[in-house]
């Protein structure tokens, strides 16, 4: 089966190249790029006419709930929501039931995952064992097993020496970690950003502080191990200079920033609504801005979401017992143009950097480039429409999010992912042989 995506406007980072051209995919691979490929060498034509024709997006961060909370989502409805975000490869959290300690998980995971024949699916190992934050996991085998890096997510690995250790381990075995960075003794029952809103509401709040000592800790046992540190879900202000700084002299660090994140604060709280409960919380209005900047200046480099489905029922109740996170796979690449490209952050280029490019090379793997040869993960994305965000369209069994209802541009029109189409939008006309 061969597939031409015609005229769309090609961002590929890895070769710097963004110009109107015509792809052709011939067994899961980019065949050729070039002006004017002709409709007969195809069995499909798709048409990127007025599109932007992307390295399918890779996220770093999300939760498919697979093992242990089905009813949240599994591997299959989680991969459905990726595709449709315009998503090819993800990292799944091992916060699941078991938690993804040992290699039987993660092979459970992959090969579900394998037999669903729609996006790549990457588990992340936990830290320790049973994320209990007592003894490290058998790192080793989690690589063995194919796991790409590690992560406590969900929670941080409180005992200092034995984070050490783990980053010592992933230094070793050349994988990078995720680190979620929240003081837990800090945090205590907070819900919320502490501020004039956790007042307003009288609810707990949560400071800045607790996710800036665990990212300037996590940086010192970076420098001392050599590990290369990913500093997941940034929300705070002061985590943009930490990261430049350390980058300053040397350390491995990347970091990335989510969506609602960079697109809401307190201010836009208007109830205590569980769809607005997030780890870490939105911040201030100073600290989005911070956020933004980071990522215009290339400081922050990665875009993931912190996909977190839960159910109605999980959510539909107070703020303080409701579970944290919000879903984001279905609504991130609307969000980062509208807020980025269209706001003045981000070129197209620079978008395709932090949703494909940047996380393949954290990774280290052979994706997110889609020059001539590379496996044809591509996303095409419509940066001229504009629809409102509706909850009940998604493919995730999570609709928890605080986006319901809002105007954006730019969509998702097609995701490829080893040369097969694995989405297409519905509301296309699509102009094919
Ligand atoms: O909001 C969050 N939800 N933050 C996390 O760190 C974990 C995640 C989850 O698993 O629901
Ligand atoms: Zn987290």
């Amino acid at each position: 089966m061969t597939i031409l995506l015609k005229g769309g406007r090609v961002i590929n980072p890895a070769e710097n190249r963004d110009e109107t051209a015509d792809v052709l995919i011939e067994n899961g691979k980019v065949k050729k790029i070039d002006r004017d490929i002709s409709e007969s060498e195809a069995d499909r034509v798709i048409s990127a006419k007025d599109c932007y024709v992307m390295p399918g997006f890779i996220d770093m961060h999300v939760h498919f709930r697979d093992p242990g909370y089905e009813q949240k989502e599994d591997i299959f409805s989680g991969m459905q929501a990726a595709a449709h975000g315009g998503y090819t490869t993800v990292l799944t959290m091992p916060n699941t039931r078991p938690a993804a300690d040992n290699p039987d998980v993660i092979h459970y995971v992959h090969n579900k995952a394998k037999a669903g024949q729609c996006i790549h699916v990457l588990q992340v190992g936990a830290i320790t064992k049973g994320q209990k934050g007592e003894e490290l996991a058998d790192i080793e085998s989690l690589v063995e097993a194919g796991c790409p890096a590690i992560s406590e997510d969900g929670k941080t690995v409180m005992d200092a020496s034995l984070c050490m250790d783990a980053m010592a381990e992933a230094a070793r075995l050349h994988i990078p970690v995720l680190a979620h960075c929240e003081d837990r003794n800090m945090v205590q029952k907070g819900v919320i950003n502490e501020g004039e809103k956790s007042k307003e509401f009288g609810l707990p709040g949560i400071k800045n502080t607790v996710e800036d000592l665990i990212i300037a800790r996590d940086i010192i046992l970076a420098k001392e191990t050599g590990a290369q540190l990913h500093l997941c879900h940034c929300s705070t202000k002061n985590s943009v200079w930490m990261v430049k700084s350390a980058k300053e002299v040397g350390v491995k660090v990347s970091a990335e920033v989510c969506p609602h994140h960079f697109t809401l604060s307190t201010d836009d709280m208007k109830e205590p609504d569980p769809n607005y409960k997030m780890n870490p919380p939105l911040r201030t209005k100073e600290d989005v801005q911070a956020l933004k900047e980071g990522l215009r200046d290339g400081i922050m480099e990665v875009i993931s979401t912190d996909h977190a489905p839960h159910t109605f029922d999980d959510k539909n109740c107070s703020m303080q017992e409701a579970p944290f996170g919000i879903v984001g796979l279905e609504t991130a690449a609307s969000l980062t143009y509208t807020e980025l490209v269209l706001g003045g952050y981000l070129t197209p280029m620079k978008m395709a950097a932090c949703m494909s490019y940047n996380p393949a090379g954290i990774i280290g793997i052979d994706k997110g480039d889609i020059s001539e040869g590379k496996p044809a993960d591509i996303v095409i994305f419509d940066p001229k429409k504009t629809y409102r965000i509706d909850k009940n369209t998604f493919a995730s069994k999570g609709k928890n999010t605080p986006f319901d209802g809002r105007e954006v541009t730019g969509r998702v029109k097609c995701t490829i992912c080893d040369g097969e189409v694995v989405y297409m939008d519905e509301d296309e006309d699509q102009d094919e042989d």
